[in-house]
């Protein structure tokens, strides 16, 4: 009998992260497949997930980190494996999780030499059938929700319009900017808290899904679809149009969750310190894009900004805030990925097959991103 390929989780190292790569369930799936678990102790337990709960669903407990890392054959990680512990990967084996994959690319001239299949969640294409493996999207919906809640209780009013005997409150405004995956999600939030809301993206295409959530879609006659489904840079011209209509929104708003991104590059700044000083004192601004710079020029990430009595606050990884939910979202895209490549209990990575392709950093000793390997040859930013 061919012996199991083993799947392995460590414990996250990066500082306060409350998620976990595996979740028991998705343990119980593995091994349904024939595949060996190892959890780190203690892995899961801030998303709520003890050690017992691991082995009872099939796994071992491994209480070295060392060890954990020397016997894998598909290591699971949520954030990017620190470089000491890259070095410790064994030959040939399987990595997967969130790489940050366009910034400090010397670090995968390890996974190469390694010979190391480096899957990045990042790089999972935006195609129908990778939906179930799309941890951006996962997370970022998680993300979305809890900006909604962050903001709910920074601000000094309520969402809903409420008739009390003391006589009727109005219903808070909310301006959600950028209406992707993250952006969608906290309209129905802020619409299931009972505010007006408005929703605004460059892309035209979302119009709809904003107005079927309930909310106004704000109109600027700006179309910046990129490719892939993500938005493209606007030029200056399309900013100050942007700016010039948007800064009506923004100061009638109580509230503003901004979630504006393009992949690779710095978070486009849509809100300036003019816009923020139009707006009235108490409101809140909640900076989901913090972590590339900001949508709004007065963020500082993880920080509150007061400005003008305008609260701006740009939160850090918000989806590991929901630990359990994120959690168990992520496990179960990384379960649907593992699954593409493993055949009959054993590990087969085929590369005509576009998700694996695609969000391979490095494999069988090549870089195999070509903006990665350009970005190497010219020399690491
Ligand atoms: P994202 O996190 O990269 O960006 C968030 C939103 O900000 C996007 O809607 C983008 O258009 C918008 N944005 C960028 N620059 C802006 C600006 N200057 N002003 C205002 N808005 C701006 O994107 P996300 O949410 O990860 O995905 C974007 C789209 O990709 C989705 O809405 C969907 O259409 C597509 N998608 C497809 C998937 C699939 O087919 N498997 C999975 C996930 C997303």
């Amino acid at each position: 009998m061919p012996v199991s390929i083993r799947v392995c989780v460590p414990k996250e190292s990066r500082e306060g992260e409350q998620r976990v790569a595996l979740v028991p369930d998705v343990v119980k799936r593995l091994r349904a497949m024939d595949l060996s678990v190892s959890v780190q102790s203690g892995a899961g337990e801030s998303a709520g997930y003890g050690d017992e709960d691991y082995v009872a669903a099939g796994a071992d407990i491994e209480q070295d980190a060392d060890k954990l890392l020397a016997a894998a054959n598909i290591l699971l990680t949520v954030n990017p494996l620190p470089a000491q512990q890259m070095a410790a990967l064994p030959q040939g084996c399987v990595l997967i999780g969130f790489m940050n994959p366009y910034s400090e690319p010397e670090r995968f001239a390890t996974l190469q030499g390694k010979q190391v299949s480096a899957f990045s969640m990042e790089l999972i294409p935006r195609i129908s059938r990778a939906q179930a493996m799309d941890a951006l999207s996962s997370q970022a919906s998680i993300a979305g929700y809890k900006a909604v809640l962050i903001a709910s209780t920074l601000l000094g009013k309520f969402f809903p319009m409420l008739t009390t005997a003391a006589g009727t409150v109005r219903p808070s405004k909310v301006l959600i900017i950028g209406a992707g995956v993250a952006g969608l999600q906290a309209i129905a939030t802020a619409r299931r808290l009972g505010a007006v809301v408005e929703g605004y993206d460059v892309r035209a295409a979302v119009k709809d899904q904003v107005e079927s959530l309930g909310a106004k879609f704000v109109d600027i006659d700006i179309k910046a679809e990129g490719s892939g489904g993500y938005a493209r840079e606007l030029t200056a011209e399309e900013k100050a149009q942007q700016q010039a209509i948007l800064a009506r929104h923004v100061a009638a708003a109580d509230v503003v969750v901004t979630t504006a991104a393009i992949p690779g590059r710095p978070s486009p700044k849509i809100i300036t310190a003019e816009m923020v000083a139009g707006m009235k004192g108490g409101s809140v601004i909640v900076d989901l894009a913090a972590e590339g710079g900001g949508n709004c020029e007065l963020t500082e990430a993880g920080k509150t900004v007061v400005h003008h009595r305008v609260s701006i606050y740009g939160p850090l990884n918000v989806p590991s805030t929901v630990s359990g939910h994120a959690s168990e979202l992520y496990a179960r895209n990384l379960l649907n990925l593992i699954t593409l490549m493993i055949k009959d209990g054993a590990l087969n990575i085929d590369l005509e097959d576009q998700i694996l392709r695609d969000s391979l950093i490095t494999h069988g000793g090549e870089i195999m991103n070509a903006a990665i390997k350009d970005k190497l040859a010219g020399g690491a930013q």
